[in-house]
């Protein structure tokens, strides 16, 4: 496989990023939190922006990125951006045929369902996401001291829109697909790991201070079939960040039975959605043989909590806050992405209380 050389790079130093501390596994004067999908739908100065561009036009647009990216940071004084981008533009860079279409997702012109298919994959080279990679350089400067996290789609939830052909409920031909013809299973995985390595080695190289594999759609597999058919793939793309030595993030939805094999791939910071609590995520991660220092963990905030009022949300985020106490380091978040109809003053308000409260 030809990943390219090390991830060198002009990154900058943040000594003083609460985020980059707690992702460490250090305790900073105060929680960082940022949210995931916290750039997008919710922000009315996104909405104007995007009038008129596609999704993915946006996406190979550095000076658009970088302003989307910039606005829920400005707004809400979060710890940490992410790189407006989408988990489909290194397949869309490499020459997949797929569009993003409003109010569904990526949509695969072509689904991948045999051997010839995946030899037919495309792989990634840097230079196709070179305008994602100018887009990291303007942020490293328009950002200041805020640290900027890059992301990448992991194999799994990447194949599950390839072989689909589209978002789905139940994976049933991904699954298909894995259990039928394991080879070409592991084929398909093999090459998009590949692919997200790149693209992250590429945002790493333009300066990301921070990496998160959404492995979004994961939780629909058993943990013996996690463990079979994905860890090892994505595995694949953890280590080759490793030189890098920036935190590495890994998150999914529905996976609080799958928590400790996520960590064991090679996670420095495991996300847990909001069907775990914070505290026995942390249990489950501390179990797991092999890692030296104690288990970071980010999420667990129900983004439908943030439509139930103030008093609910004040509790949510007291309770998230006490129970990542049992951490060694803690990283306030969602379970989830911000859901488009969310109130962004909600938002602000959740960063204005994270911040004050007292560890
Ligand atoms: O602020 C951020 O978090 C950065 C932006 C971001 C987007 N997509 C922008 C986006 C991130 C991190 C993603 C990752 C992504 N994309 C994931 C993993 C995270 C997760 O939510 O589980 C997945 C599964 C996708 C695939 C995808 N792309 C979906 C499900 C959708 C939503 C479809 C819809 O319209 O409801 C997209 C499109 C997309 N990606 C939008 C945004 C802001 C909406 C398109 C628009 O604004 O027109």
């Amino acid at each position: 496989t030809a990943v390219k050389s090390p991830a060198k790079s002009a990154r900058r130093s943040l000594p003083g990023s609460p985020f980059l501390v707690a992702a460490r596994g250090g305790r900073p004067a105060r929680v960082p939190v940022w949210f995931m999908r916290q750039a997008g739908r919710s922000l009315p100065e996104y909405r104007a922006l995007r009038a008129g561009t596609k999704m993915l036009a946006a996406c190979f647009d550095p000076d658009l990125v970088c302003e989307i990216t910039m606005q829920p940071v400005r707004r809400h004084g979060v710890d940490a951006a992410i790189l407006f981008s989408d988990i489909v533009v290194p397949l869309v860079a490499a020459g997949v045929d797929l569009d993003i279409v409003a109010g569904t997702g990526p949509v695969v012109a072509s689904p991948i369902r045999s051997a010839e298919d995946v030899a037919a994959l495309p792989t990634l080279d840097a230079s196709q996401v070179e305008p994602v990679a100018e887009a990291v350089r303007l942020l490293t400067s328009a950002l200041g001291d805020t640290a900027l996290i890059g992301f990448a789609g992991a194999p799994f939830t990447l194949a599950s829109y390839l072989v689909e052909g589209g978002p789905s409920r139940n994976h049933e031909r991904t699954k298909a697909l894995m259990y039928a013809d394991p080879t070409t299973w592991h084929a398909l995985l093999d090459k998009l790991a590949d692919i997200a390595l790149t693209f992250l080695r590429a945002q790493l190289a333009a300066g990301v201070d921070a990496v998160q594999l959404f492995d979004s759609w994961a939780g629909a597999l058993s943990l013996k079939d996690y463990r079979e058919f994905v860890l090892p793939h994505s595995s694949k793309v953890l280590a080759g960040l490793a030189d890098a030595g920036v935190p590495r993030i890994h998150f999914g939805v529905g996976t609080g039975h799958l928590l400790g094999a996520m960590r064991e791939a090679g996670a420095d910071v495991v996300g847990v959605d909001w069907r775990t609590p914070l505290d026995t995520a942390v249990t489950r991660l501390a179990a797991v043989p092999g890692f030296e220092s104690g288990p970071v963990v980010q999420g667990n905030l129900d983004p439908a909590a943030l439509f139930a009022g103030d008093e609910v949300v004040r509790r949510e985020v007291a309770r998230i806050i006490s129970e990542g106490r049992a951490a060694q380091g803690h990283v306030f978040n969602l379970g989830h992405g911000v859901l488009p109809e969310t109130d962004p003053d909600v938002l602000t308000k959740v960063v204005d209380l994270v911040h004050g409260s007292t560890r």
